[in-house]
């Protein structure tokens, strides 16, 4: 692949937004803000930018890639059965940290799925991103496809260098909208089935869903591939294999920080050179920090990273979730 030119532009720049929109109509990538993680996106109409989309990520075409529309009356006709669950759950938390698995119309290239008859939508809260959304609309896309703005395997990028050192020179422009406010990624629900399943963990809580559908008298489970043990033939994620989300150096967690300097102090005796991982006890700065953290563990230098896990509830299950996996990716 020859090295691009990667373009840096600031979401506050009138500018700059115009020449973001522009490009993606003509098929280029551009890193996008989200109030989650950075997306890497493409005119999800255009099945020749959402290949170049799996060759910039160095990602297999079997992976699937969520599409980002602008509001749920451009995420309905790309569903061929848009569930109760799934209107209930848009309206409630559009624009937000919440995708949702629905089966795909024609409207959507099986390019984008990775050959499957599903579709994960989202709208993200970020106003420069909704912003190209909508006029991505305007002249007849149907939105962005927009995986995480990382190489295959790597640490989701929570602001515009790390899009940089992930991906700087295989992609057109990154359009720098500050650090992501959330930090992990988007909830994933499957709205196929009744009760619905939370796929992945992330910024909107499964109490959130759960008490959201319970008002209208339905039901949701978790998958019990969450939290990090998963047999890899049962996915139907990709993303929830165990790798996805690792930094390079090996990553211990424990429970208490008591298990943590304990695990330690046995580390440092046999001669690892051990970093641990700052822990917020504000579960939302954690989430928020969390990739950059590991970043910066990984940078260090270090033979082994020791972090502690948040508490389960909350935002703490998609804090635990990417640790869990994170530890077990190695
Ligand atoms: O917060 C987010 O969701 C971020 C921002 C950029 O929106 N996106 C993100 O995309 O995390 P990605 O590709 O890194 O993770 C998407 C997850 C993957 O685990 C993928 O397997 C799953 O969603 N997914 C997407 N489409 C799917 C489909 N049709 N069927 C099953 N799983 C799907
Ligand atoms: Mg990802």
């Amino acid at each position: 692949m020859t090295a691009k030119q990667t373009l840096l532009l600031a979401s506050d720049a009138a500018a700059d937004l115009e020449s973001a929109v522009k490009l993606l109509v003509s098929g280029s990538l551009v890193a996008i803000p989200t109030e989650t993680v950075y997306g890497l996106a493409a005119d999800a109409s255009n099945e020749v930018a959402v290949r170049a989309i799996f060759e910039a990520k160095g990602r297999p075409t079997t992976h699937p890639l969520i599409v980002h529309v602008a509001d749920v009356a451009h995420a309905r006709p790309l569903s061929r059965d848009w569930s109760p669950a799934a209107e209930i759950l848009a309206r409630s938390f559009w624009p937000g940290p919440l995708s949702i698995l629905t089966p795909r119309s024609d409207d959507v290239s099986p390019i984008v799925t990775g050959g499957r008859e599903n579709v994960v939508l989202r709208v993200p809260a970020h106003s420069a991103t909704l912003h190209i959304l909508r006029a991505l609309h305007d002249v007849a896309s149907i939105g962005v496809a927009a995986p995480s703005a990382n190489r295959f395997g790597s640490i989701s990028p929570t602001n515009a260098s790390h899009v940089l050192a992930e991906l700087g020179g295989r992609i057109d422009a990154v359009l720098d909208g500050g650090p992501c406010s959330v930090g992990v990624e988007s909830t994933i629900v499957d709205c196929t089935h009744e009760p619905a399943i939370i796929l992945r963990p992330g910024g909107v809580t499964v109490e959130e869903i759960a008490t959201c559908l319970a008002e209208h008298g339905l039901t949701v489970t978790v998958s019990p591939d969450v939290s990090g043990v998963i047999d890899a033939s049962r996915a139907i994620a990709p993303g929830m294999l165990r790798s996805h989300y690792a930094p390079r150096t090996h990553l211990d967690v424990f429970e208490t920080t008591d298990e943590a300097e304990r695990a330690r102090h046995t580390a440092e005796a046999r001669g690892d050179r051990v970093v641990l991982l700052p822990h917020p006890e504000d579960v939302y700065q954690y989430s928020r920090d969390l990739y950059a953290l590991l970043r910066a563990c990984d940078e260090s230098g270090a033979d082994l990273i020791i972090g502690c896990l948040p508490p389960p509830g909350g935002l703490g299950a998609a804090v635990r979730d990417r640790l869990l996996k994170a530890a077990a990716g190695h």
